[in-house]
């Protein structure tokens, strides 16, 4: 089936349901060849609503086909999210000996949340629901959800790390039938604005060392997040199958993105070790204006997916590092091309350059200048989503204040500033642009931010802009992007 995207603000490398309403990616799992994105999803409306799991699956993560619904409500209630696995050898006892398909989520009756299961003998085409639900019962907590299960090695366990209050709990299990709560983390450790949300959990090497590992548990944050509404933090320490000890004084707050629209981010489930890479991808919006969105006949997209590591930054410090999956190149043409050039006030190198979907991948040596960066989606003076930074307060800047339409909620404008001091004179900055949205990775992922955009005048030009003095563009590279969707 060939979908072809042509409404207003419709992502083109972005996923977005083909109608009606989206929010948080659920049971991404890989199982043989295919990429299983499942996602909140009210097919009967174009707000929140009884929740159902939406459908697609990919081999590239890029390109997308989409499946009917996974997952329906039920007498338990609704389906809320969670995620999947896959279980080789069968240690549910429901697969006769082969392998097949988990979704652990959450039920959702009135206000009582529970943890289910179902299983799939058809590479996730259809679903059972199994007679035992819930697997694991409410005994009292008012938000008990978003059951993030994988495999333990060491202990030869299942865990599952789920939200509950403003805190995570692990359980354990050897079947995903029957569940032992284990421990639990958080009440006095990072952020706390709103409630805890769509935890994840893995163990990543630091500096692709594979003798020094550290483990991240990634948690979510429904408000009094950094940018303001939903956002993730992360932590990083030791998981023994049990409990998590957080390496940081429990008053460090480590963010995912400084962006406002990064939200329930999820990884994939069984990845095979050859690939080896940790990917996740998030829902591209945030709780405080997400059902306004100026989008028909579906709202929200998900982020472009993400490659995420461990890396020691030059202060000693280990930091998670993001960047768009290598498979981005398969769209990409490359139209501009500068090494060595210098950038000054009112002479902009891409003033030739009109493009709606693309990257850019600058490396820029700070000379005298007193700020620069890029205007993108940029129409005449009236309408720009500035990407800069600011030599004197040393920060940068993701300002949409004058990208687009935006009275569709208070809560949109205004602009992301992110401390970041510059290495040598340097800033590194890939930034990708799709109809409605900016993501911003700056020095290799150090720092990301994402942001919806929703220009509606023709805002095509890019301008590479520079006040007060000059800039030497070690290089720069512009692609086209293609739309993924034909
Ligand atoms: C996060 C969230 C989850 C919940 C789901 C409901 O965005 O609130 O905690 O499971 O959305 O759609």
């Amino acid at each position: 089936k060939t979908t072809y995207y042509t409404e207003r603000y419709r992502p083109q490398f972005h996923f977005t349901p083909e109608a009606n309403w989206m929010n948080d990616p659920n049971g991404m799992v890989y199982y043989e060849g295919e990429y299983h994105l499942f996602y909140q999803y009210h097919p009967h409306s174009l707000k929140w609503g009884p929740m159902h799991w939406g459908h697609a699956i990919s081999r590239d993560m890029v390109h997308w086909e989409h499946l009917p619904i996974g997952l329906e409500p039920d007498e338990l209630g609704t389906i809320f999210s969670g995620s999947a696995v896959v279980d080789w050898n069968d240690t549910s006892g429901l697969f006769q000996g082969k392998s097949g398909l988990v979704a652990i989520f959450t039920h959702t009756k009135d206000e009582l949340q529970r943890q289910s299961i179902a299983y799939s003998h058809d590479k996730g085409r259809t679903w059972i629901k199994y007679a035992g639900n819930p697997v694991i019962e409410n005994l009292g907590i008012k938000d008990f959800r978003d059951p993030k299960v994988f495999w333990h090695e060491e202990t030869n366990r299942w865990v599952m790390v789920l939200a509950a209050g403003q805190k995570v709990m692990f359980y354990s299990s050897t079947n995903l039938l029957k569940w032992e709560f284990v421990s639990e983390f958080g009440s006095c450790d990072g952020a706390h604005g709103g409630v805890w949300e769509c935890p994840d959990l893995f163990e990543l090497p630091v500096d692709g060392n594979p003798n020094q590992k550290k483990w991240v548990l990634q948690v979510d944050l429904g408000d009094g997040s950094v940018a303001g509404g939903s956002g993730g933090q992360y932590f990083l320490g030791t998981f023994d199958g049990k409990t998590f000890l957080n390496d940081h004084a429990p008053s460090e707050i480590l963010w995912l993105d400084y962006g406002k629209d990064f939200y329930a981010t999820q990884s994939f489930s069984d990845i095979p070790e050859e690939d080896g890479r940790r990917i996740w991808m998030a829902w591209m919006s945030n709780w405080k204006y997400a059902n306004d969105v100026p989008t028909f006949p579906w709202r929200s997209a998900m982020s472009f997916p993400r490659e995420v590591e461990l890396k020691t930054m030059s202060d000693g410090q280990v930091k998670l590092v993001q960047k768009p999956i290598r498979e981005i190149e398969t769209i990409r043409t490359e139209i501009v091309k500068i090494a060595n050039e210098v950038g000054r006030e009112c002479d902009n190198l891409l003033a030739d350059v009109q493009e709606t979907l693309f990257e850019i991948e600058a490396e820029i040596e700070l000379l005298t200048a007193s700020e620069f960066g890029f205007k993108l989606r940029k129409s005449g003076m009236e309408q720009e989503t500035l990407v800069g930074y600011d030599v004197e307060k040393q920060v940068l800047v993701v300002d949409r204040d004058c990208s687009g339409e935006h009275d569709f909620s208070e809560h949109f404008k205004g602009s992301n500033i992110v401390n970041l001091p510059l290495t040598n004179g340097m800033l590194k900055l890939r930034i990708l642009v799709d109809t409605s949205s900016v993501e911003v990775f700056a020095n290799e992922g150090e720092i990301a931010l994402t942001n919806l955009i929703f220009p509606d005048k023709e805002g095509q030009d890019v301008e590479l802009y520079v006040k007060g003095g000059e800039v030497n563009v070690i290089s720069l590279n512009l692609y086209r992007l293609k739309t993924t969707w034909r």
